[in-house]
């Protein structure tokens, strides 16, 4: 990491529990990751994740979606909220809705996601019960970024698991979710030292 570089200003999108928002925050702290959260951004108030934020120092922001007419004017003023931080990459970590057309053109090559599953296989949600469903014998995450699709965009990099006779949900959702919190710090490292290379669908890492 080149310690003269000015952080590169994160915003992450929550509406649950913040496992991986935790994870991001720190590497960011042990200086692992050359970032700074500039707000976490939750469509909902119950979300434990801005607790988290909180604790952190980290301006905890709640948009929800009373009053907006439609997904679009939602998001324009999401976009709004992102440009007041100075927002360079938007990291979804659990964050329940779909973006339109109008954040994603707002951050081009810019937002990214965290999938419980090795896509394109099980995409949406309840991935791991999909994988339990369908009898993979490895399942894993997928850190990608995001286009108008759900789940479709250009794969950053994926992290692989076995898959155990006797899984349930939450023990396959255990092992995946320790893979989640190595393979987002590390692809947001990545982005962060520009490293990425976006080639159509293919994501080149540069060394
Ligand atoms: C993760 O399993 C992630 O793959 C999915 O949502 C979950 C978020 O977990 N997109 P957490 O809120 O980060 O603990």
């Amino acid at each position: 990491m080149n310690s003269q570089q000015r952080p590169c200003q994160l915003a992450v999108l929550v509406s649950g529990n913040g496992s991986n928002l935790q994870a991001i925050i720190s590497r960011i702290e042990s200086g692992e990751l050359n970032a700074k959260i500039a707000c976490v951004v939750s469509n909902t108030p119950e979300a434990f994740a801005l607790t988290r934020a909180k604790t952190h120092g980290i301006p905890a922001v709640i948009h929800q979606n009373n009053g907006y007419t439609s997904r679009k004017a939602y998001d324009a003023a999401l976009v709004e909220i992102l440009r007041g931080y100075e927002v360079e990459l938007v990291v979804l970590a659990g964050y329940m809705r779909i973006l339109s057309e109008v954040m994603i053109s707002a951050f081009p090559h810019a937002i990214m996601n965290i999938h419980p599953a090795l896509l394109p296989s099980f995409p949406g949600l309840h991935a791991q019960q999909q994988a339990l469903d369908y009898g993979v014998k490895f399942s894993g995450c997928t850190v990608h970024f995001v286009d108008c699709g759900t789940d479709t965009g250009p794969i950053i990099l994926q992290a692989v698991v076995p898959v155990f006779q006797d899984d349930t949900d939450e023990t396959l959702s255990a092992r995946i979710q320790a893979e989640e919190h190595r393979a987002y710090p590390e692809a947001i490292r990545l982005f962060t030292g520009g490293k990425l290379l976006v080639d159509g669908r293919l994501v080149r890492i540069q060394s």
